[in-house]
């Protein structure tokens, strides 16, 4: 059995699907590692640090791969270079990009999304959002404190003393922990706010204060499966009173809130941008996704009456070599349940919840049921 690894075409996405370690890993368990050249090499992962674990290095690996692995999903021209009935394992953003799903099938690969992996025990191994969620977190913070003209912690000095940056983290995910801890560790003075009851406990036992409307709609607002609920009008209006006086004195604005689906909630207006100091910082991690903050474009540095939003897309990738580390693991973790372990052959169980849930083509057709192509 062959797994194939594909260098990504999009010069914008420096991450690699595979490091040396799991080369290792995959050869444990009896598969083949073809990598095309340099594929690792945005990340720091070098051809030879590759083939020293096993693998070897194929310009035309993906032609007869039983498994391709990507981190995006692989465009048409890519797809032409695969063998009809190999697995494709990626990233795949498939809301909203039916075509793409289509010519998925059409090219006859069975296309597997990692971010529709479900978050139970089994799986959390296999769980791409958080491993990049959590990056991009920590990261996020690090472009703070980069575009910020003053420092984070509290420093008494001879000359005088410089007070601790003000940080607020909008929306407490993942990323939003991450956030909160890589603020504390820098020594920021750090609140945080989410829609989620769970979250207050976690935010405090982090040393940040919590500050949200803890009305009957908030006591509510988390699903069964620990995602947010889109509020109501109402809800978002007493929110936003709540964080309008807040934000006035913060230095610093980390924004994370997104609702499973939906576009992400607005909580940052730009008349709450023009409260704040010149020289302060807004990070909107959600700009991909329609932005919480009024003003931040995606991929770009904006400057608000000199008030900074940073915007930039594929945050996670912007620690690369962590988070192909990461996502290598992810992939081999998942990869490691579709391999029958005596015979090394490819054994997919199509009834398995992991399969069903992240499965979107097979045999030509797109099978999610969320991704059904609509009856005309
Ligand atoms: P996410 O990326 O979907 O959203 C980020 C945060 O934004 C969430 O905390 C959400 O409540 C918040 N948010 C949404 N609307 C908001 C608003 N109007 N104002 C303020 N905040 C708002 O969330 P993520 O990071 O994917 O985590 C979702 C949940 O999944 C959490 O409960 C997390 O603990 C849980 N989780 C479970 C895992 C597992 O069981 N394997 C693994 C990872 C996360």
């Amino acid at each position: 059995m062959k797994i194939a690894v594909a260098k990504e075409i999009d010069a914008s996405e420096p991450r690699v699907a595979i490091s040396p370690d799991t080369v290792k890993k995959f050869k444990a368990l009896g598969v083949d590692v073809a990598i095309e050249p340099g594929a690792g090499l945005k990340s720091g992962m070098l051809d030879s640090d590759y083939t020293a674990m096993g693998a070897t290095i194929e310009a035309d690996a993906m032609q007869d791969a039983d498994i391709v692995i990507k981190v995006k999903r692989p465009e048409a021209s890519e797809l032409a270079n695969y063998k009809r009935g190999a697995l494709v394992i990626a990233i795949m953003d498939p809301y909203g990009n039916d075509a793409a799903l289509k010519a998925m099938a059409d090219a006859g690969v069975s296309a597997f999304a990692m971010e529709l992996m479900p978050r139970i025990t089994r799986a959390q191994v296999m769980d791409v959002l958080s491993s990049q969620a959590n990056l991009a977190g920590y990261r996020a913070v690090i472009e703070a404190a980069e575009s910020f003209g003053r420092a984070f912690p509290m420093m008494m000095t001879a000359a005088g003393t410089i007070p601790a940056a003000k940080v607020f983290v909008m929306g407490v995910g993942v990323a939003g922990l991450q956030a909160i801890a890589t603020a504390r560790r820098l020594g920021a003075v750090v609140t945080a706010t989410d829609v989620r009851p769970a979250t207050k406990e976690q935010v405090e036992s982090l040393g940040a204060k919590f500050l949200a409307v803890e009305d009957e709609e908030f006591k509510n607002a988390q699903t069964a499966g620990g995602y947010a609920k889109e509020m109501s009008k109402e809800y978002q209006a007493k929110q936003a009173a709540l964080t309008a006086e807040h934000i006035k004195k913060q230095d610093i604005i980390i924004t994370t809130a997104l609702i499973p689906g939906r576009p992400a909630p607005r909580l940052v207006t730009a008349e709450m941008v023009a409260s704040m100091k010149p020289g302060s910082v807004l990070v909107d991690l959600a700009v991909e996704r329609g932005g919480n903050i009024e003003g931040a474009k995606p991929g770009e540095v904006a400057n608000v009456g000199g008030v900074k939003i940073v915007g930039y897309t594929n945050v996670a990738g912007r620690v690369p070599a962590s988070a192909s580390s990461l996502y290598a693991r992810n992939l081999f973790s998942f990869i490691e349940t579709l391999v029958d372990k005596s015979t090394k052959a490819l054994a997919v169980n199509w009834d398995d919840e992991l399969v069903k849930a992240t499965a979107l083509t097979r045999d030509g057709a797109v099978i999610h049921p969320n991704f059904q192509p609509k009856a005309i």
